[in-house]
């Protein structure tokens, strides 16, 4: 056995932190048997010390002097909850450089910077643990690492943004506005104060990219991944969607393909009878198809105070263990491959495309003439709503290069018959291999 008491710190005593410091302290008595050591909060890392907290808490653990905790060779985990690229990165960087393993619930730091902060923790043999930073308290990182180790993991997608999961749910069943609905997230305290990240896409694709990088053995960043949101989506679309056996959700996508990978966030047609279709609220959900293991999806709270810490916990736990068996460093960084990450014009799909047009002979088969010139072949056409001599024109096409369709409609809106291409949303079909 190695040490008795580990000495833990945490950075940032805010809405995870503080979940973490009442974990810590209600499952003090079972450490022993669950780790083989007690484990102790040596010092809390804060903005102000002032600050009046939501909960009773020991004064003399706060500091606001990382070199408190840095230069303090006891502390063998450092938990950073503060979020945010910097000061984040460098206190990372220093306690692993210190000897220290870190535990972290950052996505925004590891979907930019992943490469450098692991290859220190490489360097120094200590663990780099962030199962929080995916989909809060859904375990999902280490069952990538290593319960699916056996499998070629072939494609992922996730509702992996709670806020923007909760406003199409309520879009869809109660036919409300999203500027309504978001409104009404932001009281209920899923959407961020400023929540563009989350309805933009952001933090879905910043959490895609920590996904397809350990999915795929290969660095995939924020950057290299397509995100459009749900602020442009209509409740026209939703309905329409419903008619023909649809939901629409913000996917994250990433797939393994011969010519690269695909990681994309955007909204999508989800066939009803799919899993992922079921799920609703602010709730979460990753769905994995392994080449052995077949489909299996991973289910439950994206985020908030208890599921967060449920997931540091979790990893701290893991990292005492290792503390005690002498073995940190054990599962080190896994992208070993270093694959291209396909453009958005080359990915391959079904579309969902609504368009106004003139109510007259010979315009169906002018659009269609465009989408033949173009490679688009369509699945089912369905003409609408005529009012004057205008109709709505409601197109799903089968697989399609994404080039293929914009370059069609770029003329498409060009015909004096077209007054306005309404919507483009993107359609999941249940088997990759009909590509
Ligand atoms: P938060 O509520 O804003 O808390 C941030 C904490 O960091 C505060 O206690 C703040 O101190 C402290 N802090 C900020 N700047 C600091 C600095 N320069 N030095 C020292 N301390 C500093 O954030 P959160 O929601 O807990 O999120 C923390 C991390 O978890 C983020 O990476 C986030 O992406 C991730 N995460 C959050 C959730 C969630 O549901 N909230 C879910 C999954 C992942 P003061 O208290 O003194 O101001
Ligand atoms: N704002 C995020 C969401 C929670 O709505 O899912 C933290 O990842």
């Amino acid at each position: 056995m190695g040490e008795k008491k580990i000495k833990v710190a945490i950075l940032g005593l805010g809405t995870v932190g503080t979940g973490v410091y009442k974990l810590l302290t209600q499952q003090e008595d079972d450490f022993l048997w669950k780790i083989g050591s007690q484990l102790e909060i040596s010092k809390i890392l804060v903005n102000d010390i002032s600050k009046k907290r939501k909960i009773d808490i020991d004064k003399s653990l706060l500091t606001d002097d990382w070199q408190n905790i840095v230069n303090d060779d006891e502390i063998k985990i450092v938990i950073e909850v503060i979020g945010g690229i910097e000061p984040a990165k460098t206190y990372i960087l220093e306690a692993l450089e210190a000897g220290k393993n870190v535990v972290t619930a950052n996505k925004d730091l590891l979907a930019e910077h992943g490469k450098e902060l692991f290859e220190m923790a490489n360097k120094k043999a200590k663990d780099l643990a962030f199962e929080a930073s995916v989909a809060g308290g859904i375990p999902i990182i280490r069952p990538l690492k290593q319960c699916l180790a056996g499998n070629s993991v072939e494609e992922i997608l996730g509702i992996i943004n709670g806020t923007t999961n909760y406003i199409l749910t309520k879009m869809t069943n109660e036919q409300v506005n999203f500027n309504d609905v978001l409104l009404e997230a932001q009281e209920l305290g899923y959407a961020e104060a400023d929540p563009t990240a989350d309805i933009e896409g952001y933090d879905a694709a910043r959490k895609l990219a920590i996904l397809s990088s350990i999915a795929f053995h290969s660095r995939v960043t924020f950057k290299d991944v397509y995100a459009q949101g749900i602020s442009n989506l209509s409740l026209v679309d939703i309905t329409y969607a419903k008619e023909l056996g649809y939901v629409i959700k913000l996917i994250g996508v990433a797939r393994n393909t011969e010519e690269g990978i695909e990681a994309r966030v955007h909204p999508m047609f989800i066939p009803n009878n799919h899993p992922l279709a079921a799920v609703n609220d602010s709730f979460n959900a990753v769905f994995v198809k392994g080449n052995a293991v077949g489909e299996t999806m991973f289910f439950g709270r994206g985020a908030g105070e208890m599921p967060t810490a449920s997931a540091v916990l979790g990893d701290v736990i893991d990292v005492a263990r290792n503390i005690v068996n002498n073995c940190t460093g054990r599962i080190a960084c896994t992208c070993f491959y270093n694959n291209p990450v396909k453009h958005i014009n080359e990915i391959k799909t079904k579309y969902y495309l609504r368009l106004q047009a003139k109510d007259k002979p010979g315009v169906l088969a002018s659009i269609a003439s465009v989408f033949g010139n173009h490679d688009v072949s369509l699945a089912t056409v369905i003409q609408k709503h005529r009012s004057g001599n205008m109709a709505e024109i409601v197109v799903i096409t089968d697989y399609v290069q994404e080039k293929h369709i914009n370059d069609a409609l770029q003329i498409i809106k060009g015909l004096s018959i077209v007054s306005e291409i309404s919507a483009l949303i993107r359609v999941y079909s249940n088997s990759i291999d009909e590509e």
